[in-house]
């Protein structure tokens, strides 16, 4: 079970989840400005926080609308804590009704950009302009404020756009500060974190680290750790944190099912074992994977086969560790809130391949979990603070399943070869793309028809590969990446010229939903 807050007496600002899709992104805007915060339950108490205070409550936005039978309510008694409040949306409304004030049911949804005229009078908009433009999405609105409650800010269909009381320190917003297209949104937000909230910038990766290795160390002992690696970036930090903690008593198992992007055991074998000197046992069981997999074709037959599998092979070699007392996991943050969160996300399934909780009931460890308050990019951070190389960081989200999910149809050895050939082209070039980095995933699919193309004199019959790229925030949309049409010609003209068996390159331009990022 998830802790509800954070055990340490460390400064934090507390994030009362109500469900919006943007409550990650209030978190992660106050950590990128040094200063630690949590989301937690809308269901968290006055008492439950005052076992460790925080130096300030938000209220995030959310789906409900507060006349709604049930919808989620808070603890009036937070507004008796003593800490500064903020509302952001639904959090402003729910603020509202608390407080005195009215809320009336919006005719139709206000979504998208919208100017504000801001107040003098509310700190949040110090240094902000007199108008800005900001991120609406609402439904209901504040129709009248509560008796000790000022206007802090107006729109043409919004009477308060904000409000808020200096002597209390209640603040409220009915737009999203935390969304890239409110103009001055980081320094609203600032200016609650450290005008009105006080916090000093107290949270920083670099100690983090060293903390970290301290705490695996007293923790561990003299114990040993098994953990499951995977290539990608989350247990590879894992891997590493541990190694300092406590070297060679970490033993590494990687199960190479074949399915992987191009080189890949070797790669982890050259950086883990020989670069970082881990104890690291590779286990090479392609041809089981293939064996398996032979002439099945429909998509969730596959992937149950891979994820069974894969638990079979890694407990197979699990069992030579059984004197160990602890399983790692590179568990981050996302996982942590998605698990308790009451919006569960297609999150939870996906991530079934990829944890070991369907370990064999003889293997029992207890779990060590090092990331699991850490944000994607603050993992990458920590990775880089410990040296970790770029290349192994910027790494894009790879599916547990593999190119087992990326090879529709049945998948055969020689459709992996393939298929890694051209997806390494893929990588390639879009790795030359200055915006790399705000890329979610690009891969290559292998479509399992084939067309008449020309060669030279020659007339070939060959499959068709899709180039997918997408962005997004947190895989649950996206939209499909305008790659630069000079960047598809390349990949284009060196998948077909490079790699045998594909003759026709298509782009995949569906967003999700109703698509799917992966297609199978
Ligand atoms: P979909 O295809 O559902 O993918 O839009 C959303 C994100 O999840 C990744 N994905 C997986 N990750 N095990 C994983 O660890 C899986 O079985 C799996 N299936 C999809 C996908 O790459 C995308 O980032």
């Amino acid at each position: 079970m998830a802790r509800q807050i954070p055990e340490t007496g460390r400064e934090w600002i507390a994030i009362l989840d109500y469900g919006s899709q943007y409550t990650q992104l209030i978190a992660r805007r106050i950590r990128e400005m040094e200063v630690y915060s949590e989301i937690v339950s809308c269901e968290t108490t006055a008492a439950a926080l005052r076992e460790n205070p925080p130096m300030g409550v938000i209220l995030s936005g959310g789906p409900n609308s507060v006349f709604e039978d049930g919808a989620p309510t808070v603890d009036p008694a937070i507004f008796e804590l003593g800490v500064p409040v903020l509302g952001i949306c639904y959090g402003m409304q729910l603020m509202s009704q608390k407080l005195g004030g009215r809320v009336v049911p919006g005719e139709s949804r206000e979504y998208g950009k919208m100017p504000i005229e801001v107040m003098p009078g509310n700190p949040l908009f110090e240094g902000v302009p007199s108008t800005v433009i900001v991120w609406m999405s609402h439904g209901d609105r504040v129709e009248a404020i509560p008796a000790s409650f000022e206007r802090g800010a107006v729109s043409a269909t919004c009477p308060f756009a904000a409000m808020y009381d200096n002597a209390k320190r209640f603040y409220a917003l009915q737009f999203h500060p935390e969304v890239v297209h409110t103009q001055y949104g980081t320094e609203i937000l600032s200016n609650f974190v450290f005008r009105v909230c006080g916090c000093t910038k107290s949270w920083n990766l670099g100690d983090w680290v060293a903390n970290t290795v301290e705490q695996l160390r007293t923790r561990i002992g003299e114990d040993e750790v098994v953990l499951g690696l995977s290539g990608g970036v989350d247990s590879s930090v894992v891997a590493v944190l541990l190694n300092k903690a406590i070297g060679r008593r970490l033993h590494c198992i990687y199960v190479d099912n074949g399915l992987g992007r191009y080189r890949e055991p070797e790669q982890v074998e050259e950086m883990f074992r020989k670069n970082i000197g881990l104890d690291l046992t590779i286990a090479r069981a392609a041809p089981r994977f293939y064996a398996a997999l032979k002439g099945v074709d429909e998509p969730e037959a596959k992937r149950k086969i891979i994820g069974r599998l894969f638990i079979d092979v890694f407990a197979e070699e699990a069992r030579r560790f059984r004197h160990c007392r602890y399983l790692a996991q590179g568990t981050i943050y996302p996982d942590v809130i998605e698990s308790r969160s009451p919006r569960k996300g297609p999150s939870q399934t996906i991530k079934s391949h990829h944890n070991v909780g369907g370990l064999p009931a003889d293997l029992k460890f207890d779990l060590v979990e090092p990331l699991k308050e850490l944000f994607k990019d603050e993992v990458r951070a920590v990775g880089r603070v410990m040296g970790m190389a770029d290349e192994l960081l910027d790494r894009q989200p790879f599916p547990g399943p593999g190119l087992g999910v990326r090879i529709l149809g049945e998948v055969t050895e020689e459709k992996v070869k393939m298929l890694q050939l051209a997806d390494l082209r893929v990588q390639e070039e879009v790795r030359k793309l200055p915006d790399y980095k705000t890329i979610w995933q690009t891969f290559a699919v292998l479509l399992p028809c084939r067309s008449v193309g020309v060669m030279g004199d020659q007339r070939t019959y060959e499959y068709t590969c899709a180039i997918r790229s997408v962005n997004s925030v947190d895989a649950m949309t996206a939209d499909w990446t305008r790659l630069p049409y000079d960047t598809l010609a390349t990949m284009s003209n060196r998948i077909i010229n490079e790699v045998r068996g594909i003759n026709r390159v298509v782009y995949d331009i569906s967003s999700k939903p109703p698509a799917t990022i992966e297609w199978e």
